[in-house]
């Protein structure tokens, strides 16, 4: 009887700590670990491409997403944001339904293989042919990046690597948008609670308006590929068949299955 009893008290001190530990933590801590140990490691560009292989199905054998916004551009990201949006999804400090299971431990791998990604996304040239918006209200959507957005984002939307802040010129306009929603409404939960404190009392007008310019933002000319340029890493790939081989965008904002 005294021994099950002191049995019990060793298992219970020594499990507590354990799950003290993953019941402390919340997903913000478990990703900001993660993207910490990732950015202690040198990447393995090379072996960047063969993981490469299972994103290359939504993202494109070029990292260029769909111009409809679906899926977004990655190509030419900074390394610093890919690494930080890859720990959120998979710790749930995102929500991303449908990448998530291809971003799990089991299939993705661990901190190494995220490192060496992400090196190698980095390095893709960019589309030249993002999608834009429709182009009216411009001056306004001007006027409202200076003064709103710049200061984060860069003038030129260029983001800034050292503080994982994603670089937007060249970033397709739907998924700007569905990004901005989800900003605005709290619901993008890695967003910095600075930005979404500018931008919720964003008119739709004044939202459009500066997302639309966002998206017409051009990356600098060396980052761009030519037209048509097709990712030579990947020879094999099926292209198009059909029209749209991958769903369509959601007509709402929000992913489907999102929550
Ligand atoms: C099943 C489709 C799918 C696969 C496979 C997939 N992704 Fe994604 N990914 C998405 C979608 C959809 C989004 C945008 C979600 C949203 O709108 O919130 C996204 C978003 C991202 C983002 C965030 C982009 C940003 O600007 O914040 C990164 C980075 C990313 N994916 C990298 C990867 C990498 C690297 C892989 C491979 C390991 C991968 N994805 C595999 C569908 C996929
Ligand atoms: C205080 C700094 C700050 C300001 C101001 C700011 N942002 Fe951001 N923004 C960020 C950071 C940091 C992220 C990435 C958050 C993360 O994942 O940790 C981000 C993410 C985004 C994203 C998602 C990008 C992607 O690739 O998924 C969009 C879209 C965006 N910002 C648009 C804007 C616009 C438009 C404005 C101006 C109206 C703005 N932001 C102002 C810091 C800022």
């Amino acid at each position: 009887m005294k021994e099950t009893r002191l049995a019990w008290s060793v298992a219970i001190t020594l499990l507590m700590p354990l799950s003290g530990i993953s019941a402390a933590q919340t997903p913000a801590e478990i990703a900001q670990a993660e993207y910490e140990e990732v950015l202690s490691l040198t990447p393995n560009v090379e072996n960047g491409r063969e993981v490469y292989m299972v994103c290359s199905v939504c993202h494109r054998p070029e990292g260029w997403g769909t111009p409809n916004g679906s899926y977004p551009q990655i190509a030419g990201q900074h390394s610093t944001v890919i690494i930080k949006q890859l720990a959120d999804i998979r710790a749930r400090n995102r929500e991303n339904p449908l990448m998530y299971p291809f971003a799990i431990p089991e299939i993705l791998g661990g901190p190494q293989r995220i490192a060496d990604v992400a090196a190698y996304v980095a390095q893709l040239p960019m589309t030249p042919n993002n999608g834009v918006g429709p182009g009216e209200d411009l001056e306004l959507g001007k006027r409202l990046y200076a003064q709103d957005c710049a200061d984060c984002h860069g003038d030129r939307g260029q983001g800034d690597k050292e503080d994982h802040i994603p670089a937007l010129a060249g970033q397709h306009y739907h998924y700007l948008m569905r990004q901005f929603d989800l900003i605005r409404e709290g619901r993008r939960k890695n967003s910095d609670p600075k930005m979404v404190k500018k931008i919720q009392g964003f008119t739709p007008q004044e939202q459009a308006a500066v997302v639309d310019y966002t998206s017409r933002l051009r990356p600098p000319p060396e980052r761009v590929a030519d037209a048509g340029w097709t990712n030579p890493d990947f020879p094999g790939f099926v292209r198009d068949r059909a029209p749209d081989p991958l769903p369509p965008a959601s007509a709402t904002p929000i992913m489907p299955g999102f929550e």
